[in-house]
């Protein structure tokens, strides 16, 4: 092959040239979907799952450091990239026979019993599979270069996406000067508010009393540490595509509409060539029409909306309404899928080499559970949300929501706009609760009409003879029989499932587990999801560096900094 003339990274011995200000990703997936890694106890291949940095289905090393996510990583000149949890290599690792060994699941929680002498030896070597890389070199591990920041704010608005480029915006118009953060590094600037790109942000701790109340903890790529102190916050950070429970649902080629649409770029190769959508809503017809002529079928849990079904005929795709997906075939990535229709109609096989989930959209919530804001879970889509009265104030004094992770948004722009107006107009004096909002569980808002369609669709599915790994947590390798043993044994809630299971524990931060992990639990406890609970969001509830906590001064975080 020929060797790229200008700046490169090195993959498994082979050059890539670095595309203009673009990750690890987009370089190696000019040549189609690349699978990155092996997962930690069974490596089983991996390949992206979600392209919005919020899974571990790309993570690889670069140099010395370990578990750096392709999709959000832009490589520098002469950066060596590997993956570490596979031996001898990515393709052919002899450790993917534990795949085999295990067909149950490997207990790296309790270990075995008998015979006591092999126990230590049992447990030393699950605990070393039950993890991702090792540690990072000492060169990698020097920690932040950059002094910590502490900073002070008015206004801060998390998210840059439609929804809060729309609040600072209006903010800013009102003669405010928010502090705009963003995940992503390629925000456009809003002139007369701060924007601060690569940078995740979490409550530290929750919000109190203090003036200001809100202290928040950010970790700005590569190397910053920032607090910050702020007497209000409006979480904007938006919603994501979610995951499903099937057989061999952990495929390489399973992805999430967001992924299909991050991976989907002018030059690149395709990431499939014939794949299959699963679900009937806006986002799968946004599938359709965006990629109609490689997907071969459109799988769906209930009825197919008419406007859907006229586009999947204009694109000749094969509908297959009111339907189950079983499980995905393959070894290295999905070759077909297994579906029946519901109410037991018989199985067929579909030839595809991707599956496209695109039936739920749900909020990024764990920062708001995190700040203690009241949440609700609402039936249709599934998922927890903040109580929030229809100018966005939560139930927090000063904590303000806007976009779809208030609730559906046909029109964030709008939302957000809204949401800075009523800001502008005067939030509730810190310390009070606002006055339409409820303060105790006893005054929560009724909870909305329960089961959702992912209910009966689970409670349909879980009946049925299974086949594959049915992989519960992807990050942790935590099998679905491993959740189902927990009411087994008398435990109840999710918090506990957790503890038992080791699900939710990953770098997702449950993300693409515990939704449906909630239905799971709901169904075989005999009550609904919101009493199943939540687990518990401890800061930081996004992965932040020790040394870039270490490096930060909390006397001078806590007298306002310089
Ligand atoms: S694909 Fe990179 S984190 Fe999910």
């Amino acid at each position: 092959m020929v060797e790229p003339a200008g700046p490169s990274f090195t993959f498994e011995g082979r050059r890539y040239p670095i595309p203009p200000g673009g990750t690890v990703l987009e370089a190696l997936a000019a040549d189609g979907l690349p699978s990155f890694q092996r997962s930690p106890r069974y490596h089983r291949p991996r390949a992206p799952l979600c392209g919005l940095g919020h899974c571990t289905g790309c993570l690889v090393r670069v140099g010395g450091r370990p578990n750096v996510r392709a999709c959000r990583y832009s490589p520098a000149d002469g950066d060596v990239v590997s993956t570490r949890n596979a031996w001898p290599s990515r393709r052919f690792d002899l450790l993917a026979a534990f795949d085999l060994l295990f067909p149950s699941g490997i207990d790296t929680l309790r270990g075995f019993r008998r015979p006591a002498w092999a126990r230590g030896l049992y447990q030393a070597v699950v605990r070393r599979l039950a993890g991702f890389d090792g540690p990072p070199s000492p060169d990698a591990a020097s920690g932040p270069v950059d002094p910590p920041t502490v900073r002070r704010a008015d206004v801060v608005v998390v998210g840059a996406g439609r929804a809060g480029r729309a609040v600072a915006e209006r903010l800013v118009a009102g003669g405010r000067a928010p502090l705009l953060l963003d995940r992503g590094r390629s925000a456009p600037a809003i002139p007369g508010a701060e924007l601060l790109p690569d940078t995740t942000v979490t409550f530290l701790p929750p919000p109190g009393p203090a003036d200001p109340p809100f202290s928040l903890l950010g970790f700005t790529e590569p190397a910053r540490g920032l607090w910050i102190r702020a007497r209000e916050v409006v979480v904007a950070v938006g919603s994501y595509d979610a995951a499903l429970l099937f057989g061999s649902n952990d495929r390489p080629g399973v992805l999430t509409a967001d992924a299909a649409f991050a991976l989907d770029r002018p030059g690149a190769a395709p990431a499939f060539r014939a794949g299959v959508v699963f679900g009937a809503g806006p986002r799968a017809r946004a599938v359709v029409e965006r990629m109609g002529d490689r997907i071969e079928a459109l799988i769906a849990p209930g009825a197919v909306p008419p406007e859907l079904v006229r586009a999947c005929s204009d694109a000749g795709i094969d509908l297959h309404p009111r339907s189950l997906l079983l499980a995905a075939h393959g070894r290295r990535r999905v070759r077909a899928v297994d579906i029946c229709a519901r109410a037991r109609g018989p199985v067929a096989r579909l030839p595809c080499d991707a599956v496209v989930l695109a039936h739920r959209r749900l909020p990024h919530v764990p920062i708001l559970f995190q700040a203690g804001a009241r949440m609700q879970w609402r039936p249709e889509p599934g998922a927890y949300f903040p109580v929030a009265d229809s100018s966005g104030r939560t139930t927090v004094p000063g904590l303000w929501v806007a976009g779809s992770v208030a609730g559906p948004s046909t029109d964030p722009a709008a939302d957000g706009d809204r949401v800075a107006r009523h800001l502008l107009a005067g939030g509730p004096a810190p310390g009070a609760p606002p006055a339409s909002l409820p303060s105790s569980p006893a005054e929560a808002p009724p909870a909305p009409p329960f089961p959702g369609e992912m209910d009966g669709y689970y409670r349909e599915l879980l009946r049925l003879p299974r086949r594959g790994r049915w992989v519960a947590c992807p990050c942790e390798d935590v099998l679905l029989e491993e959740l189902e043993a927990v009411p087994q044994r008398g435990y109840r809630g999710v918090e506990v499932a957790k503890r038992y299971s080791g699900l939710g524990t990953g770098l997702c931060q449950g993300r693409y587990c515990l939704p449906d992990a909630l239905l799971v639990l709901s169904i075989l406890e005999g009550r609904p999801p919101a009493d199943v609970g939540y687990i518990t969001q401890r800061p930081p509830v996004v992965p932040t560096p020790l040394s870039a906590l270490a490096a930060l001064d909390p006397i001078a975080a806590t007298d306002g900094g310089p």
